[in-house]
């Protein structure tokens, strides 16, 4: 189950991020059908195609290459959490949530298909990701599959991203502590991002230590990554974002930035940040470059 990963084509970071973003881009193009009725098809390709950071598939890919894992089941990983994820945000952006227009430098879903098919559309996505787990021709072990597929499952469910979706949009308005904003903030953005890393682990032989590092570092990048969106939700542009800037404090949402301050909010990311590299050096891992250089791009991104 451990056959050797392809080495990226270049050396350094930006080379490698950009190699794996198009194998990935390669991957959902296949795997997202064009030809569903009714153009749902059309739609989900639209929700997930031409977009994003792909910065999960890039932790599992990495989490993978790190451990020498199973290539064909980390691509599959990478594709199902980046569906899930892309799922997350047609739902997020519908006007009984975040009510968005802007999404990925495009109109959001419901407002170019409609609201009944971007529901539909973040549906058939969420399926999608689990049919990618289990894939028809038997090219992945059945334990692996079913591995892969409770880890997302849980990160994707009430404990995990809905329920943190639910806790924020009961949040409106409410000035949460510290300790419950890290709750949130753990579960809608952070379970997503853990859960990247803890499947690129799954399809490899890591030992329970690594296991348990690899997870903390997926759970500090996954917190500081909600953090650093709230920075730029106040310090970027819509059109550097993609997405409408200054959302959270029309919407009189708590974040990092109401809670303690522009500047705070950037230092307590750092300290998250510095914690993901402390996990991932105790893991004594040879090919960590790519998790410590995706863990300082969450860091200082700029959308
Ligand atoms: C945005 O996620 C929503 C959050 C979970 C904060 P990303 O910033 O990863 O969005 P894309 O995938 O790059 O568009
Ligand atoms: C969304 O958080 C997290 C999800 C689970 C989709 P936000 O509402 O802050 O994400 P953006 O800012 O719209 O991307
Ligand atoms: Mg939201
Ligand atoms: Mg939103
Ligand atoms: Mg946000």
């Amino acid at each position: 189950m451990n056959g050797p990963q392809q080495p990226a084509p270049a050396a350094d970071f930006a080379g490698w991020r950009a190699h794996q973003q198009g194998v990935v881009e390669q991957a959902l193009s296949r795997w997202v059908p064009a030809d569903s009725p009714a153009r749902l098809g059309e739609a989900m390709r639209y929700a997930v195609l031409d977009g994003g950071k792909r910065l999960r598939p890039l932790l599992v890919l990495a989490t993978a290459e790190a451990l020498g894992g199973h290539p064909g089941a980390a691509l599959r990983a990478a594709c199902a959490v980046e569906l899930i994820h892309a799922y997350s945000l047609v739902h997020d952006d519908m006007p009984c949530m975040d009510n968005d227009v802007l999404r990925r430098g495009k109109p959001t879903v419901h407002v170019q298909f409609g609201e009944a098919q971007a529901l539909l559309a973040g549906d058939a996505l969420q399926a999608l990701a689990f049919e990618l787990l289990v894939p028809g021709d038997g090219s992945l072990p059945a334990e692996l599959s079913a591995r892969l597929c409770r880890l997302l499952a849980v990160a994707a469910g009430a404990d995990g991203m809905a329920g943190g979706q639910a806790v924020d949009l009961a949040s409106v308005g409410v000035a949460l502590d510290r300790a419950a904003l890290e709750a949130m903030h753990r579960r809608k953005t952070g379970a997503l991002l853990q859960a990247s890393v803890t499947m690129g682990a799954a399809t490899a032989a890591a030992t329970p230590q690594q296991q348990a590092d690899l997870a903390e570092y997926g759970a500090c990048i996954g917190l500081a990554f909600q953090v650093v969106d709230d920075i730029l939700d106040v310090t970027a542009d819509s059109a550097t974002l993609g997405k409408t800037a200054g959302k959270d404090a029309a919407a009189d949402k708590p974040t990092f930035v109401s809670l303690m301050g522009l500047a705070p909010a950037q230092s307590y990311a750092d300290a998250v940040l510095d914690r993901a590299h402390q996990a991932l050096r105790r893991c004594g891992l040879q090919q960590a470059d790519h998790l410590h250089a995706l863990a300082d791009w969450v860091g200082r991104r700029a959308s």
